[in-house]
């Protein structure tokens, strides 16, 4: 693997979004930003996108995907993320503006014209769903998706379902069996790295403008977290499906059979980990995360925001 993969990351910012944002830009090549509606309506997720990308000097460009899951209607989280996406924080103006491609055109042309590409999605699975179903082969020319979404125990949104994989688990299904080599990046992985105000506190003293802004997302969704009863604290979903491309050291992977419940009354939207160790069991089609260093994943985060372009 070269030393900055290549990355094109798919979006719903999102507070734990743009901070993934962030971290990609820092450590990785990032082709495009691709958005997609879920925590916020897609307009507001690619406002966001974008306003983090000028906000980041980035060179990728912006493209708006799809405005819903595949069945279904929209489903946001403005109870945990704001209405906007991004609660209260106020983005620096900028004069970019959106891609006319569409999102899903975009993921099957940047995949024709380079093989190496990583797919990381961090939201609701549309656009690439929309993508595998349009060209089948795309799962062969990518390296591969590391996406956050599912858990191999408890969900969020329900006992047993996680947010992105829950606003379309249509969607997701179709991504667990293509046969792409992925990296699941699920609740019980990312729940073990968490920001609190000592994280805020540090980016504080930076002096770039992306770190002020960090520091707002984060003291925002610490407030967010505190007023629904989970304490000033939030676990960095995004950000870990960015570093198990571009640090996979500081995680733990086990192959497993994984695949999506579209129909139960309680468990829609639950990724169905098969962790049985006995012969017989379906073959793994999926990377599932375990275990992540937390105090390294914290020190790339405070570099990332800490380090000047050059
Ligand atoms: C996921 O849902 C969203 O709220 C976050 O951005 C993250 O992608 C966590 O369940
Ligand atoms: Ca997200």
């Amino acid at each position: 693997m070269p030393d900055r993969p290549a990355l094109i990351v798919d979006c719903d910012p999102g507070h734990d979004d743009a901070l993934a944002l962030v971290l990609a830009d820092a450590y990785a090549d990032v082709l495009g930003i691709t958005s997609v509606s879920g925590n916020a309506p897609l307009d507001d997720t690619t406002r966001n996108a974008i306003g983090i990308a000028a906000l980041l000097g980035s060179s990728a460009d912006v493209y708006a995907g799809e405005a819903g899951p595949l069945v279904g209607e929209p489903r946001h989280a403005g109870g945990v993320h704001g209405r906007g996406g991004l609660g209260r924080v106020a983005l620096p103006q900028h004069d970019r503006v959106i891609s006319e491609l569409h999102a899903v055109d975009y993921l099957i042309e940047a995949t024709r014209k380079q093989s190496n590409v990583w797919l990381v999605p961090l939201g609701p699975l549309t656009n690439i769903a929309r993508a595998i179903e349009r060209d089948s082969e795309l799962v062969e020319r990518i390296e591969g998706i590391s996406l956050m979404g599912g858990s191999t125990d408890i969900g969020n949104v329900t006992a047993v379902a996680e947010f992105n994989i829950w606003a379309d688990p249509e969607a997701a299904k179709i991504v667990m069996g293509s046969g792409a080599p992925i990296r699941m990046c699920g609740l019980n992985l990312t729940r073990q790295w968490l920001s609190d105000d000592t994280v805020a506190a540090r980016l504080k003293e930076g002096e770039l403008v992306k770190a002020l802004v960090g520091a707002a997302i984060l003291d925002d969704i610490h407030d967010r977290m505190e007023a629904l009863g989970r304490g000033r604290r939030c676990a960095l979903h995004d950000p870990c499906a960015v570093l198990a491309v571009t640090h996979p050291t500081l995680f733990q992977f086990e192959p497993r059979h994984v695949t999506v419940e579209t129909r139960g009354i309680y468990t829609r939207g639950m990724t169905v980990v098969d962790e049985r160790t006995t012969p017989g069991v379906p073959e793994a089609n999926v990377g599932v995360g375990y275990h992540i260093d937390s105090t390294s994943a914290l020190e790339l985060l405070f570099s990332a925001f800490e380090e000047a372009k050059t």
